[in-house]
């Protein structure tokens, strides 16, 4: 017996039971005991049966992560499930909460498994990338089917109690206290008796598996992995199953697992676990949050939108106010047809739709707002406008409701200063679309209230964001990055390079687009428009919005999408624009090859990175990795701009970027003492020492 697992006896049934807060990780501390209960329960003659369950919130989670990449310490999980497949008294895992990973594992090895109606089940291995290392990928599919097997080990989505009892993964879901129903159901079948068939022998649904759907489908899923090694590993796990005897692919499984774990991808995407973890923690823990019932939303453009339609996916009701009734009536109808498209593909039910509608109030009168506990304000970007929208916000708004401006640029500070609470003034920087994108730059102001900043960080959460707290700068940690890794796309275009050979730079470093499509995407009128305000040209991109082309929105860009289509179709015209321009400035074209590319755009933005750390706008490398990987498409697989500069090397990004500050004098390519400071010390964390 161990603090971490104990035994009870109900009846002749005994009950292990985990208790390893918060998430009943497998732990060596775990395991060890784990181990040593059920050899002695194996051999106890007067236990007829055996339940697995866990205390505390949650079934098993997984393995350590914490563990990966230390020595390992026996028993591992792999033993403790190949010594439950000798089990001759039946073993029956009961599940609440999420059985994930090694969790799932621990309950594959059982000879039953249980749960009650909410339990989730899955292996998220992928996401950490790696694959299941405790024999999921042989026994999931001999329960689930191959195929099924193949979506959920790729995906890494657990699914619910009610589809794994209809795939055969769960053979009982229970209502009320679901140890006692589990330990009645291990003692029936214990009563019953007759043969205990392991998972590992049940080989009926493999026999019957479609190699050649089962291929097609792998194939399919291995071309959206981009670069990523995990996914394509899951596949051949799964695949091993179903075409060799189950040792051999369990010790292929074994390999596969061991070289992933050991690989930067999955470094990168552990690293990003945990960095995501530490990003929506905040000092001082102590702070009481604010209430938060209703939400206010100004403006119902795109970003309102899309914002209201996040905190009412979260559950919240939402008053959105515009200045006309017709703009209102535009956007509640945008946000209608909205959940219809959802409603269409199958992501939302008719019923689940009208719920969410239901939670909309639209009004015109800012006194709508008096009853709302946090009020976001998503109008046009200019100060002031905003000004405006926060002075009368600020004679009706209660006592300690939060406010916050979702501003692309804006100076927060000047924002607040605007009311007359500077205190409950914070950003609330969403992305577009703001109803899917998960990135939250939380922008804590000069006054902004502690509690104000953690009751929006946990609110962020609930909604299903990812926040990262930022400080205040032109464009926060973001947009003003991106601005850094946009500086010389201009210069590259004008020195010879294409944008398509640009983006294909980006799509083959793994990112899910280039820049010059992302600017389509966006609208080029976007960066026009804040360059005009700036006294800033590009040469190029304003040209283009001179002459009508915005980009997807109007035809064309950087690109021509024929006839409403959003695939980017090279634009000989843009071709012809940038020779014509490069020879009015007397640039003779040249070849330009990768590495100048990513030595120009990627070195600058991690330039600006550490620049940030400098100032102290982002409290963390690793909340900046957070920044890039879930608003701008950085790939996890290389866990953030600043994770991925410890494998390329600070020492060449500065070298490179010295080189570049040689030849051209920009000021993009002055390395920042903190990238130095990473060169020589291997670390982001310590600060310049003056
Ligand atoms: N190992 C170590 N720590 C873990 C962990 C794990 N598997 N899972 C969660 N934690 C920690 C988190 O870091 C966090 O720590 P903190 O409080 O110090 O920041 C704490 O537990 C709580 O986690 P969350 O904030 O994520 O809690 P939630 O309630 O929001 O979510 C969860 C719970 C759904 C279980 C989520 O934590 C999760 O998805 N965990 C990871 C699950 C996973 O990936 N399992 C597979 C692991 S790999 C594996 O099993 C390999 C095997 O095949 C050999
Ligand atoms: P938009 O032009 O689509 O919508 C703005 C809406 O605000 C319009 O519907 C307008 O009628 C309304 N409005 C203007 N003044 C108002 C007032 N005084 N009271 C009530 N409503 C008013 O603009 P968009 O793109 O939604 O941008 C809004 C804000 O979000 C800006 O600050 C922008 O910088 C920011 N933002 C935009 C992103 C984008 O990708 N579009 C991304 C992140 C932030």
């Amino acid at each position: 017996m161990s603090s971490f697992v104990s035994v009870t006896k109900d009846g002749n049934v005994a009950v292990v039971t985990i208790d390893n807060p918060p998430v009943n990780a497998l732990s060596f501390h775990v395991r060890e005991p784990l181990m040593q209960a059920l050899v002695s329960l194996r051999d106890e003659p007067s236990v007829v049966a055996i339940v697995i369950a866990c205390s505390g919130r949650t079934f098993v989670a997984g393995a350590d992560i914490t563990e990966f990449g230390k020595p390992v310490q026996q028993p591992e999980l792999r033993a403790i499930v190949a010594m439950l497949d000798t089990m001759t008294k039946p073993t029956v895992a009961a599940i609440h909460g999420t059985a994930l990973g090694g969790g799932l594992e621990l309950a594959l090895g059982c000879h039953f498994r249980v749960a009650d109606a909410k339990a989730r089940l899955g292996l998220p291995e992928v996401k950490l990338g790696l694959l299941p290392g405790g024999g999921g990928t042989v026994r999931l599919p001999r329960l689930v089917g191959a195929l099924k097997a193949l979506g959920m080990i790729v995906s890494g989505t657990p699914i619910g109690a009610v589809d794994a009892l209809a795939t055969g993964l769960l053979d009982a879901v229970f209502d009320g206290d679901l140890v006692a129903q589990a330990v009645r159901f291990a003692s029936e079948i214990a009563a019953r008796g007759g043969p205990l068939t392991p998972v590992r022998d049940r080989d009926e649904r493999l026999d019957a598996a479609d190699l050649p759907a089962f291929d097609k489908h792998a194939a399919d899923l291995a071309k959206k992995a981009r670069g990523l090694e995990a996914p394509v590993a899951c596949a051949q796990a799964v695949r091993n199953a179903v075409t060799l005897p189950f040792d051999e692919a369990l010790a292929a499984e074994r390999e596969l697992f061991l070289k992933l774990v050991a690989g930067d991808q999955s470094r990168a995407q552990r690293h990003l676990f945990f960095a995501e973890r530490e990003a929506a923690k905040i000092p001082g823990k102590d702070i009481t949050r604010r209430k938060i019932a209703r939400i206010g939303v100004i403006g119902a453009g795109t970003m309102g939108g899309g914002i209201a339609m996040a905190f009412a996916n979260g559950g919240f009701p939402v008053t959105l106010l515009e200045t006309s009734s017709e703009a209102l009536e535009r956007g509640l109808a945008t946000i209608d047809k909205n959940y219809a498209v959802s409603v269409a593909r199958g992501s939302l039910t008719e019923d689940a739709k009208q719920e969410r509608l239901g939670l909309f109030k639209g009004s015109i009168d800012y006194a709508d707002l008096a009853d709302c506990d946090l009020i976001v304000e998503a109008v046009f970007e200019e100060m002031a406008v905003k000004k405006d929208v926060f002075g009368k916000l600020d004679a009706v708004a209660k006592p300690g409701a939060i406010l916050a401006t979702n501003t692309s640029y804006l100076d927060v500070n000047e924002i607040a200063a605007s009311t007359s609470r500077p205190q409950d003034v914070v950003g609330l920087h969403f992305f577009s679309p703001a109803n899917v994108m998960k990135l939250l730059e939380i922008v804590r102001a000069e006054k902004t209230a502690p509690d104000a900043l953690a009751t929006v960080v946990e609110l962020a959460r609930r909604i299903g964001k990812v926040p990262v707290v930022v400080g205040v700068c032109h464009g926060f940690v973001g947009n003003r990055m991106l601005a850094a890794r946009g500086a010389e796309s201009e210069a590259l275009l004008l020195e010879g390079a294409t944008p398509s050979q640009i983006d294909q730079v980006f799509t083959d470093f793994g990112w899910p687009m280039g820049p010059f499509q992302m600017g389509d995407l966006a609208g080029l009128d976007i960066g026009w428009r804040n360059r005009k305000a700036r006294g800033l040209t590009a040469v190029i991109a304003d040209t283009l919005c001179e002459q009508g082309h915005f980009g997807q929105k109007t035809g064309s860009g950087f690109y021509r999408y024929e006839n409403g289509s959003r695939t980017p179709a090279p634009n000989p015209e843009v071709e012809t624009l940038i020779r014509d321009k490069a020879a009015e400035k007397g640039i003779a074209p040249r070849a330009i090859g990768t590495e100048e590319i990513i030595e120009r755009t990627l070195y600058p933005l991690i330039n600006e990175g550490a620049k940030i750390l400098e100032e102290g706008i982002a409290a963390r490398a690793s909340d900046i990795d957070i920044v890039w990987v879930n608003g701008y498409g950085f790939p996890v697989g290389k866990g953030g701009p600043m994770f991925w500069t410890g494998l390329e090397g600070a020492g060449k990004i500065s070298e490179r970027l010295d080189h570049w500050h040689a030849q051209t004098g920009r000021q993009v390519f002055q390395v920042v003492p903190r990238l130095r400071r990473m060169a020589e010390t291997g670390s982001w964390d310590v600060p310049f020492a003056g």
